[in-house]
């Protein structure tokens, strides 16, 4: 079949006329109740968030460019707070918060930004973007009509502001930045603070807009946001949004492609199919603006994961996955439909009231048409189990159950949600097998045992139970957690002295019953100790603990060791929840009755010895006592571990893999990776995915009966060649030799597309950098098929054009089959990084059968280009 129109597709051009510092020629931002009119033309936008901390700014470029690359217009980022500020009046604007070279970096490759300021901004980031000095300052209330609060907040906000205007980073001054978000999600909890709640986002409204920034400003959620700020919607659907009132256009904020993890949990997916009908639906009805949340989630480095709970990857099954690869076909297949809504723009933006047929009981069009000649239809079948067949302008249209067409000329299916032809990547983390003939299997911890890559040479040192210096103090009665640590650790010792009589033994013995510590109250996570020795742990969110203990007779150290797994970062009263332990803490089962612990003298001390005397650290003096620890040692509770790895060069992404690990944190040469906790997910849920029907995060979840998180990204520039300082903090007695350095790559790639598929939109570039000329006369469908970078195709393990069977690692012939189909893949393909093959007769030289509707399956594999020297930084 033929396409039998041609399109001509004139979009935004770069203009040459680029003055230095800038990176457009200066225009204005505003809207109506169509879409966001981007220098005085409407717009159809397609934004993919990235939060800049969650990478390192050596990934940034090619993060945004492989958002460019898959039809992405604008970046959204939030702005982290507690990063920016960890101090009061101390900005941090370096490394990773480097906000303002991210922003030039978004803008140098023509692409817009979207910034969220908030300054509270959930994120599933640790305190939802607040720093925790904040909660100390006299009389405050967050996100409340609290003074001491909104003087905080205005200052910060003033400063990204006043920060983004002196860099010349506004859309009027030549920058990308085109839209701007005040507070976040704040309707969700407005009413918690009754009045005073409405106040304050009036206010907040009032106090953005007078900054003075001169590009639109939205509030998510926040369906009483004032005229003059754009309401928007976050969620898995927003089809069905609309605006507060009709000058304002129709924006998605948050479409969640994927969802977080807390350790324990399944891993959740949403299909690629699901995303895209959701996409395709907003602008069939009226959508304008949608963003991603996530097109790229990256990792919680260090101690910036939410929660409580939250796990250090924030991969969010997004479109380029945590190391910075593309997730296919995920990425592909959206790249795929931006090109369609990219099509649809002219008609779209044009027309404010679409024409909308009824097609069948769940099945609709909307066709927009401009004065002219261009047309654009979508036609959505939002049946979940059946396919329809329909009837529009007199043809007959064919959807799959869940499905949305997009008919970029009303006539030619150029997009079918459902139909995938983007292809599946599957990645590996590991060793290669060919350690001698492959380089990358140079990552590898030094002095590996013969034939395994586990590493003979660990140091360690045991960290005290209880307080370890005379940085410790004494208080009578039980401190909240973060009062005391100021989050500046996890962890906080509490420690205590009971006397325990001959009586109380006596009867513990007699009764057969042990004495129990009893807790009230406590989150995140608590080990229990008496003199020294490990009693039980106990974690949860404000449970209730009863820990059975063995004591003596005399006196008795009850030690606690509370910790915190990332600080609340969603709901109201943020301020007041804190950490720790609530209510009372006393032993039970004694003899005369219960001894009341909560006001007895406690001592305490902030943090591990370790973490004080930063033993992570490259430049860690001798100070730290390392002893080599045998390869039988016993492993014991609460250790330091210390080895070197030599990486290989190369561009695959590098992953420790600690799922021989307990719980702990791990540093790489002195930066902190973060939290790691070898957590099982339980065994049951994880049945196969069907794209149809809404989706939750609980419908497609994988790692059923296995740990929530394995792999843990070491960015690449973190990473000499050789002799990178690995520091492990265990809690539990696990030893660490079965640790081990791997690197992530697609070994494998697969693509199954119909001669009949959609043409091949894949061919369209971004309209910011290239005239446009997608021309679909006597075109036919194409197999995309790419290897990461520094690696190409270098086997072909399947090819057939005709009726295979199967899918992705399983293919086989079906009855018709071209003889030649090896020959032409190979041809195409093999030693390149990225091929692309028609699927037509002409291309296989016959026609296999005649009237019968052929397929080209395909499955590849990726090898490294070659022994690379490169230098390992990128
Ligand atoms: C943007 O709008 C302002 C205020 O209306 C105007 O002065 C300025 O010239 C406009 N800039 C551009 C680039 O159109
Ligand atoms: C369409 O054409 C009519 C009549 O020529 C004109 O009044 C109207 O403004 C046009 N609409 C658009 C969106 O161009
Ligand atoms: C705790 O602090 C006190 C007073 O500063 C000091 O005398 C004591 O040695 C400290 N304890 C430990 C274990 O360092
Ligand atoms: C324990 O002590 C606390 C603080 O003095 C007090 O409020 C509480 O009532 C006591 N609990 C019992 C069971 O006596
Ligand atoms: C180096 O040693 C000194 C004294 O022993 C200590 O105070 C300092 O914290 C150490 N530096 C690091 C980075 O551990
Ligand atoms: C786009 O086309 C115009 C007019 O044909 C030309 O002047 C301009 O250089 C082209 N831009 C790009 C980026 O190719
Ligand atoms: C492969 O396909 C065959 C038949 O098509 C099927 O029986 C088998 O379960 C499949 N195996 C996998 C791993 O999908």
């Amino acid at each position: 079949m033929g396409f039998k129109f041609q399109w001509l597709f004139l979009g935004l051009t770069l203009q040459s006329l680029i003055v230095a510092g800038e990176y457009f020629k200066p225009f204005n931002v505003s809207y109506d109740g169509t879409a966001m009119i981007i220098d005085g033309k409407r717009r159809m936008l397609i934004s993919g968030g990235i939060h800049y901390p969650r990478a390192t700014p050596e990934m940034w470029t090619d993060l945004i460019s492989k958002s460019k690359d898959g039809g992405v217009d604008v970046i959204e980022t939030y702005v982290f707070w507690n990063g920016h500020e960890p101090v009061r009046g101390q900005y941090n604007f370096e490394g990773r918060y480097d906000i303002v070279k991210f922003v030039k970096q978004v803008g140098s490759s023509g692409l817009y930004l979207f910034l969220r300021i908030g300054p509270y901004v959930c994120a599933e980031w640790n305190f939802g973007g607040f720093p925790v000095w904040l909660r100390d300052i006299p009389g405050i209330e967050f996100r409340t009509d609290n003074t001491p609060f909104k003087e905080e907040m205005q200052r910060f906000v003033k400063k990204i502001v006043d920060l983004m205007r002196e860099e010349s980073l506004f859309s009027w001054q030549g920058g990308p930045i085109i839209m701007l978000q005040i507070e976040n999600e704040y309707g969700n909890i407005e009413s918690s603070y009754g009045p005073r709640g409405k106040d304050y986002m009036r206010w907040a409204a009032k106090m953005a807009v007078g900054l003075g920034a001169g590009v639109p400003w939205v509030m998510c959620k926040q369906v009483d946001a004032p005229e003059y700020t754009i309401d928007t919607c976050n969620a898995y659907y927003c089809d069905g949004f609309k605006p507060n009132t009709n000058k304002k256009p129709k924006i998605w904020t948050e479409n969640w492609d994927g969802w977080y993890t807390s350790w324990g949990d399944r891993v959740p997916h949403r299909p690629a199919e699901d995303i895209a009908f959701a996409v395709a639906r907003f602008f069939q009805r009226g959508g304008s603006f949608q963003n991603y949340y996530m097109y790229f989630g990256g990792t919680n480095f260090g101690r910036t994961a939410g929660g409580p709970n939250y796990i250090t990857s924030y991969d969010y099954d997004a479109p380029i996955d945590e190391y910075g690869l593309l997730r296919q076909p995920k990425w592909g297949h959206l790249k795929d439909l931006h090109a369609a809504i990219k099509l649809c723009e002219p008609a779209l933006v044009t027309d404010h009231s679409p024409q909308y047929i009824k097609l069948g009981p769940k099945q609709e069009a909307h066709v927009y048409r401009d004065n002219g000649s261009k047309c654009a239809a979508f036609l959505a079948n939002i049946d979940e189990h059946n396919s329809a067949t329909v009837k529009f302008l007199n043809q007959a249209y064919t959807l799959p159950p869940w499905s949305v067409s997009i008919l970029s000329d009303c006539r030619n299916t150029a997009f079918n949600t459902a139909k995938i032809g983007a292809q599946t990547s599957i990645k590996t983390v590991g060793f290669d097998s060919n350690s001698h003939l492959n380089d990358r299997a140079s990552l590898r911890l030094i002095a590996p045992y013969e034939g395994s890559y586990i590493s003979r040479t660990w140091n360690f040192v045991k960290e005290p139970i209880g307080v370890w210096s005379d940085k410790n103090f004494t208080n009578k009665g039980i401190l909240e957690h973060l009062k005391v640590t100021k989050d500046q650790s996890d962890y906080l010792w509490y420690t205590t002295r009971i006397y325990i009589s001959v009586e109380d033994i006596l009867f513990w013995e007699e009764n057969q019953v042990s004495p129990v510590v009893s807790i009230d109250s406590m989150r995140d996570l608590v080990y229990i100790f008496v003199n020294d020795q490990f009693e039980g742990s106990a974690k949860g969110k404000w449970i209730k603990v009863r820990q059975p203990v063995n004591l003596i007779q005399g006196y008795n150290d009850i030690t606690l060791l509370s910790q915190t797994l990332g600080l609340q970062n969603y709901g109201a009263f943020l301020e007041k929840d804190g950490a720790g332990f609530r209510g009372q803490i006393k032993l039970t089962g004694c003899k005369n009755g219960d001894i009341n612990l909560t006001q007895s003298t406690w001592t305490y001390q902030v943090g591990l010895k370790g973490e004080s005397l930063k033993i992570y650290d490259i430049d860690e003096n001798g100070s730290t006592e390392w002893s080599e620890l045998p390869p039988d040692a016993v492993a014991t509770r609460f250790s330091w571990y210390k080895t070197y790895f030599d990486v290989s060069s190369g561009l695959d992404p590098v992953a420790l893999d600690l799922s021989s690990m307990g719980k702990g944190q791990v540093w790489v040469n002195g930066h902190h990776i973060g939290r790691y906790w070898t957590l099982n997910a339980p065994k049951d849920g994880c049945q196969t995915c069907d794209y149809r029907g809404a989706y939750d995060s609980n419908k497609c979840v994988t790692n059923c009966g296995d740990p929530t998180q394995s792999w843990y990204h070491i960015p690449r520039s973190w990473l000499h060649a050789s002799e990178n300082l690995l520091v492990i903090f265990e809690e539990t007695e696990k030893n660490p030799f079965e640790i081990s350095i791997k690197s992530r790559f697609t070994e494998t790639i697969c693509a199954q597309v119909l001669e009949n598929h959609y043409p091949p939109l894949h061919g369209w570039s971004h309209p910011m950098t290239s005239n446009q000329t997608i021309s679909l006369k006597n075109t036919v469908p194409e197999m995309h098929l790419q290897c990461d970078a520094g690696n190409t195709i270098s086997s072909i393990k399947f090819a057939s054009y005709g009726t295979p069977q199967g899918s992705c690692q399983n293919f086989s012939r079906g009855n018709c089959h071209a003889p030649n189909s090896f020959s032409v893949v190979s041809q195409a393909c093999i030693g390149k990084q990225s091929c692309s093959v028609g699927i037509s007769n002409g291309v296989f030289g016959e026609d296999p059968c005649r009237g019968i509707v052929k397929t080209l399956s395909v499955q590849l594999g990726c090898s490294p280009s070659s022994i690379t020297t490169s230098s390992l930084v990128k």
